[in-house]
């Protein structure tokens, strides 16, 4: 059997440690998630903010994302004031004036929402903070939907960093996964952005989406030489239809198998880094001249739930439906669906759905995982159960993909396409209860 057949298992992608399925929602109450967001915030003021803005017009059927579909923009309003009121409840907690250092708008598609209604949210929340010196503000932008207005009001308000939603350039694939956007939108908000003075562009591109073959990683290559855009997620198509029903629309035969699958991503690798970006951990790449890079290269890279980010701070509250807030001591996450999430505001209960309260363990267990995913290698604690970890990286280590010595464990440039697996090896609640229905999307 290959390694690429050996390892294509369900594993999670590890934007969280525990993964979500593990958290022991019964342990979590709203006053111990407040509890932890205070102790945090007294010790230096500094969190991160991400708005969840979860409208779409139409439903991407690839999608994996939490998103609400309606053509009907009188949500936009009602929505926006339940997400000022979730921030009010936490500034009553707060002792002083935060001060914000990064403000993340995603979605869904942020952009779906009118300009002066973004305008609106961001300054209502900008009131009410300092705004940290090394702030960075950025947005999810579909580009179909993105405006002239949408980036001069954003950039007015802060925001420099943007991020596009490409997949593919390819006009059927992206007929097939219901996308509608053309060459000529992606190129203006590209453009228009630079030349208003956004820093960084981001592209999302996605590999092993149905029909996508070599010569459409090829072509998509060939504009994103064009755009160059500064960094560069590109995500393995997850699929997952027992969560997302969309992806129902798909026959399975017309998804490349694990090894075509594959190939598309190494395809895509190599073509990149003929133009010059650098691998910055698991599906994301970067321009030597973008803070990704330059965090990677000193070690500062950190991973949450939106991916790979240059900046850390260990207080980021999530607002808005099926957002998600973390203490590094503690995660929250607020009820997914718009009616009820609004419901639980218009209530004055705080919307939270579920959370974790990490053990000791989970805490050395999440280090190690992010130092895996960042810096592809990890020292040992005192505290391990080394033996156990060591029998979980057997065959890891027998194909080369990791090697282990007396300081650690350090990924080897072949484990560095399976590092999903490599991780699981530090994953205790995992392996204290394997899942026996899928959970997970494949590693590959
Ligand atoms: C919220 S969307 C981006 C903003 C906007 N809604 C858009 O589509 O342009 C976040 C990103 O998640 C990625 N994504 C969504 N579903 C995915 C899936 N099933 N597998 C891999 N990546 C996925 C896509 O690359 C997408 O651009
Ligand atoms: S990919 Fe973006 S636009 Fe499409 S359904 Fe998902 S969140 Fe909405």
């Amino acid at each position: 059997m290959s390694l690429l057949e050996k390892y294509d298992i369900p594993a999670p992608r590890y934007t969280s440690y525990p993964t979500v399925p593990y958290w022991e929602t019964d342990q979590m109450e709203e006053r111990d998630w407040m509890r932890e967001v205070v102790r945090v915030f007294e010790k230096d003021r500094r969190l991160s903010l991400y708005i969840h803005l979860p409208f779409c017009e139409k439903l991407c059927t690839y999608c994996g994302c939490n998103k609400h579909i309606t053509r009907n923009h009188a949500v936009e309003s009602p929505y926006i004031q339940s997400v000022l009121a979730e921030w009010t409840m936490y500034l009553e907690h707060f002792p002083e004036k935060p001060v914000l250092t990064e403000l993340h708008l995603g979605g869904g598609t942020p952009t779906f929402f009118h300009p002066e209604n973004l305008k609106h949210l961001v300054q209502g929340i900008l009131a009410t903070v300092e705004i940290a010196e090394d702030h960075e503000f950025s947005f999810e932008a579909h580009p179909a939907s993105t405006t002239r207005e949408h980036l001069e009001t954003l950039y007015d308000l802060g925001f420099r960093r943007i991020s596009i939603g490409v997949q593919d350039v390819d006009e059927h694939i992206l007929r097939v996964i219901n996308r509608f956007q053309t060459i000529e939108e992606v190129s203006f908000v590209t453009e228009t952005a630079r030349a208003l003075g956004y820093h960084s562009v981001n592209m999302d591109l996605i590999f092993g989406l149905p029909f996508q073959k070599q010569e459409h990683i090829i072509h998509t290559m060939s504009y994103i030489n064009r755009w160059m855009p500064d960094r560069i997620a590109f995500y393995s198509y997850a699929h997952v239809p027992w969560l997302k029903n969309g992806q129902r629309a798909f026959d399975e035969n017309d998804l490349p198998d694990t090894v075509s699958k594959r190939a598309l991503y190494e395809t895509g690798k190599r073509m990149l880094e003929e133009l010059g970006y650098h691998d910055v951990g698991m599906d994301h790449f970067s321009l030597s001249t973008d803070a990704l890079y330059q965090s990677a290269e000193t070690g500062q890279l950190h991973r949450n739930f939106m991916g790979y980010t240059p900046l850390f701070t260990p207080l980021s509250i999530g607002l808005g439906a099926s957002a998600i807030g973390d203490t590094f001591t503690a995660f929250a996450q607020n009820i997914k669906t718009v009616s009820e999430y609004e419901a639980a505001m218009a209530a004055g209960r705080l919307p939270l759905q579920r959370g974790h309260l990490l053990t000791q363990e989970d805490q050395w267990n999440r280090q190690h995982i992010l130092n895996l995913m960042c810096r592809y290698r990890t020292a040992w604690l005192a505290e391990d159960p080394r033996d156990l970890i060591l029998a979980r990286l057997t065959e890891p280590v027998a194909d080369g993909l990791v090697v282990v010595g007396p300081e650690g464990v350090q990924v080897t440039e072949q484990g560095k396409g399976f590092l999903r697996n490599i991780c699981l090896a530090f994953d205790a609640r995992y392996w204290s209860k394997v899942p026996s229905g899928k959970v997970f999307s494949q590693a590959v």
